[in-house]
């Protein structure tokens, strides 16, 4: 790989050891990719912010980055952490994983990271323009980018992520070519349009193709269906990229007539909610994977305006960024009668295994993770069927 003599600096050691170790991790991985150079970034976002999911090794390697004077050197964004910052008292969590928690989220402070917590930044405070090369993780939100906006990052991990985040470079390969971008399927959806449509599509896509480029036909995703979407395929399947006829940036960029054509309809969304449901009776219910925004904040107290919680026995969470929540204060008045309006966190990255054992959500995502990261047994239907269950 061709470095620049800035480059090569850095690698020597020369601009310090936070800078040092970071290029060490992009030029690994641009030279087990095949990178030809590095390119400049004009964002991050980066994901291993929870302490259940980084534990003490991450907590050290974090003190270790911020001893040796880490910082990024663009605008750089942090995903949703164990727990909401001041209300998780009222999660369960306890003392001793809230004091790690803290001090996580400070050390990511020190780097110069803005510490939203957020999986949706890109509706604010960190939104990329089209043709931007970018460094995310978190993969419902870079599928977002990637396809609904056109901007250009390989699936990241958390390390990945923050390395190129300090260097403000990373290596030029994957969904940063041109070549890579192509729609490798086309999927032709038949589905009611519902947010939660998308989500059991996205499921069903990634359980047929698992990986690759498709390209759909026959949708047309507004920014809360293609989140629902972007998240699903990401679980589901390893999908960082698709392309929706007429709708998304790119898609006119593509000749498809010659791919795949794979039907997804009534019996392969039937499939995939048979995948994600795996009990009737639930003690939990999480919404808000990705986290909320304010249309769907509107759309839930609008329904709940009225209503009132009976079942008193299943907890509610609702999970946003903070801003949203500061935003919808209105909303939150009436959610808060179901449960907790939590920012910074959700259900997947907060610990509530040992105090949860089965749970329900909107989120395909969720669905599939729930299981296997948080031992639940999951549930997983739209919002007024899973809200039903305490009316
Ligand atoms: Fe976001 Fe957590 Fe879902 S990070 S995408 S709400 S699993």
């Amino acid at each position: 790989m061709d470095l620049t003599r800035e480059e090569e600096s850095i690698l020597n050691g020369e601009q310090g050891e936070g800078k040092q170790k970071a290029m060490e991790l992009v030029t690994a991985l641009g030279k087990i990719y095949g990178a030809d150079s590095l390119i400049d970034i004009t964002s991050a976002h980066l994901s291993g912010a929870s302490y259940k999911t980084i534990g003490d090794g991450g907590l050290k390697y974090l003190e270790d980055l911020v001893g040796g004077g880490a910082r990024v050197s663009v605008p750089s964004t942090l995903n949703p952490v164990g727990m909401d910052r001041t209300r998780w008292r009222e999660m369960h969590i306890p003392e001793s994983f809230a004091e790690k928690q803290l001090r996580i989220i400070d050390l990511y402070g020190q780097m110069g990271i803005d510490q939203v917590c957020s999986c949706t930044p890109y509706v604010g405070p960190n939104v990329p323009s089209m043709g931007d090369h970018v460094a995310w993780a978190e993969s419902s939100a870079l599928s977002f980018v990637n396809s609904y906006i056109g901007a250009r990052t390989n699936r990241e991990g958390g390390p990945g992520a923050l390395a190129a985040a300090i260097l403000g470079k990373t290596a030029n390969y994957g969904l940063h070519l041109d070549e890579k971008r192509r729609p490798t399927v086309v999927i032709d959806a038949d589905i009611d349009g519902s947010v939660f449509s998308y989500s059991l599509l996205g499921q069903a896509v990634g359980m047929a193709i698992g990986n690759g480029v498709p390209y759909f036909r026959n949708i047309s995703p507004e920014v809360e269906e293609a989140k629902a979407l972007s998240a699903a395929m990401a679980a589901s399947g390893s999908i960082a990229l698709y392309h929706v006829e007429g709708v998304t940036p790119e898609a006119g960029n593509f000749d498809v007539s010659e791919l795949e054509v794979i039907h997804i309809g009534k019996k392969e969304l039937e499939n995939a909610y048979a995948k994600l449901n795996k009990t009737d009776d639930v003690q939990l219910i999480a919404i808000g994977c990705p986290h909320l925004t304010e249309k769907e904040m509107h759309q839930i107290a609008a329904f709940l305006k009225d209503k009132e919680k009976r079942n008193k026995d299943i907890e509610v969470w609702f999970c946003t960024s903070t801003a949203i929540r500061e935003k919808c204060a209105e909303d939150v008045k009436i959610m808060e009668r179901f449960g907790p309006v939590l920012a910074d966190t959700c259900m997947v990255v907060a610990p509530i295994e040992g105090v949860f054992e089965r749970t329900a959500t909107n989120s395909a995502k969720a669905g599939n993770y729930l299981p296997t990261l948080c031992s639940q047994k999951a549930m997983c239907r739209d919002i007024t069927a899973l809200m039903e269950l305490v009316l």
